[in-house]
């Protein structure tokens, strides 16, 4: 499964590959890493040709559709009303700083010209536009960062040994060819990390699919070293939901605040590094005809302060439709987050978990020496703060700055609320004593 040749020709040109163990983030990967965890919010986009489908990104193996056959979705796939620029301005204006695009998902069709495979957007489709490069542009223009995802899994590719998914979809070699793949990957990755401007962050996903097979060998280190050769800045994370592997640069979580294990994909510790988590806006990645349950704007505020309140971005995701658009209802809900990000993103963005835990009421988030209470939901007017040993100078009603009533008690002060909160978020804004949160 190894490839040694490989890895002896890594080894030989890029001695820094040799300890892959000892990784030692650049200068700028750090940069990268600050500015990424004070962004909080990006906003995920999972496009392929599934989205013509309307079953979402897995339908491919779920209905064990034969590779053969799905490609020619490439032949009809004329995504006419797709326009950059609409798509990054709707994103921006939610007060997001980053997207994440689907570059190849599991499906195994590129969104990108890719000199490596016909199988891509520009040499596959009658569309024949880099959507990646119009969209990369775009991001660069607007000033907005472009984190790219990008699947270890491949249900199209005879060279791409399976793995416990994508078994039914034709594939004549069970085996496929490790080295090929992997060379293949790696020809990708560069691209990437070479035709479309500075690239935030890759987001690997997919390495579950091997979990079963525990003596097979992702390379990653040697992968992991590479891209950070080509960009030392670009922060890798992988959606393995482990801990951090060695030369990962950010956690990711799936479906769950970090800590937290509801849709069972998110049991591992948490670790130092910057923390993200991603959610649907609906209930599905890719385009889904028949869901239309998108998430209340109260619900999606709550989801990206609770992640703030434990120190982690929220990455939202929305399936575009085949024809190009996002759907009505992201962009509707796009506006809205957008509306209370301006009001409220102070408290939200370059902050940091703040020092009282995650409660039912509500989180806190805090920059500099001061505190924020994010109350979610109170049945009362009184509030009590365990800031025992903090001294707290002043409380404002965020929204107006109007003061408010509080007092020390035992183990900390008791915050007064003129009403019980009924808004998406109440917050307060707490001035703490010199010191008191570092
Ligand atoms: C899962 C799914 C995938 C989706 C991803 C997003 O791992 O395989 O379809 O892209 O989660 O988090």
């Amino acid at each position: 499964m190894k490839t040694h040749f490989l890895s002896f020709l890594l080894l030989i040109l890029f001695p820094a590959s040799i300890k892959p163990q000892t990784y030692q983030p650049t200068k700028e990967n750090l940069e990268s890493r600050q500015e990424f965890r004070d962004s909080k919010f990006g906003i995920f986009l999972h496009w392929g040709l599934y989205a013509m489908l309307a079953t979402g990104e897995w339908t491919m193996t779920n209905k064990n559709l034969n590779y053969k056959e799905y490609a020619k979705l490439a032949g009809g796939f004329y995504p006419s009303k797709f326009d950059a620029t609409q798509w990054v301005s709707a994103i921006k204006a939610s007060g997001a700083k980053y997207i994440c695009f689907t570059t190849r998902h599991h499906e195994g069709f590129s969104m990108f010209h890719t000199r490596y495979s016909d199988y891509n957007i520009v040499d596959g489709t009658p569309f024949k536009r880099d959507i990646l490069k119009e969209l990369a542009d775009e991001c660069h223009k607007q000033g907005i960062r472009l984190h790219l995802y990008y699947s270890h899994i491949d249900w199209f590719r005879e060279d791409a040994p399976w793995g416990r998914t994508g078994r039914g979809t034709g594939r004549p070699n069970a085996a496929g060819n490790w080295n090929s793949y992997y060379n293949f990957m790696n020809n990708q990755l560069t691209e990437l990390l070479t035709g479309y401007g500075k690239i935030g962050a890759i987001w690997f996903d997919g390495w579950w699919d091997q979990d079963r097979n525990p003596d097979f060998d992702w390379q990653l280190p040697e992968q992991y070293a590479m891209i950070h050769r080509l960009q030392p800045a670009c922060l890798i994370g992988n959606n393995h939901h482990q801990t951090p592997f060695t030369g990962e640069d950010i956690q990711i979580f799936e479906r769950d605040l970090p800590g937290e294990n509801r849709a069972g994909l998110s049991g591992q510790d948490i670790s130092s590094l910057p923390l993200e988590t991603c959610e649907t806006m609906n209930g599905m990645w890719g385009y889904k005809i028949t869901d239309q349950d998108y998430k209340s704007v109260r619900t999606l505020i709550h989801y990206l302060v609770k992640a703030a309140g434990k120190d982690a971005n929220l990455l939202m995701n929305i399936g575009p439709q085949p024809d190009g658009e996002l759907p009505a209802i992201a962009l509707e809900r796009l506006a809205e987050v957008g509306k209370w990000m301006k009001q409220y993103g102070e408290t939200i963005y370059g902050t940091r978990g703040g020092c009282i835990a995650p409660r039912p009421w509500g989180v806190t988030t805090q920059k500099g020496d001061k505190l924020f209470v994010h109350i979610l939901d109170l049945q009362d007017k009184v509030l009590f703060l365990p800031l025992e040993g903090k001294k707290v100078k002043k409380a404002v009603r965020f929204a107006d700055k109007a003061p408010l009533k509080f007092q020390k008690c035992e183990k900390g002060v008791m915050l007064y609320l003129s009403d019980i909160p009924t808004d998406i978020d109440t917050i307060v804004e707490l001035q703490l004593g010199k010191g008191a949160l570092r």
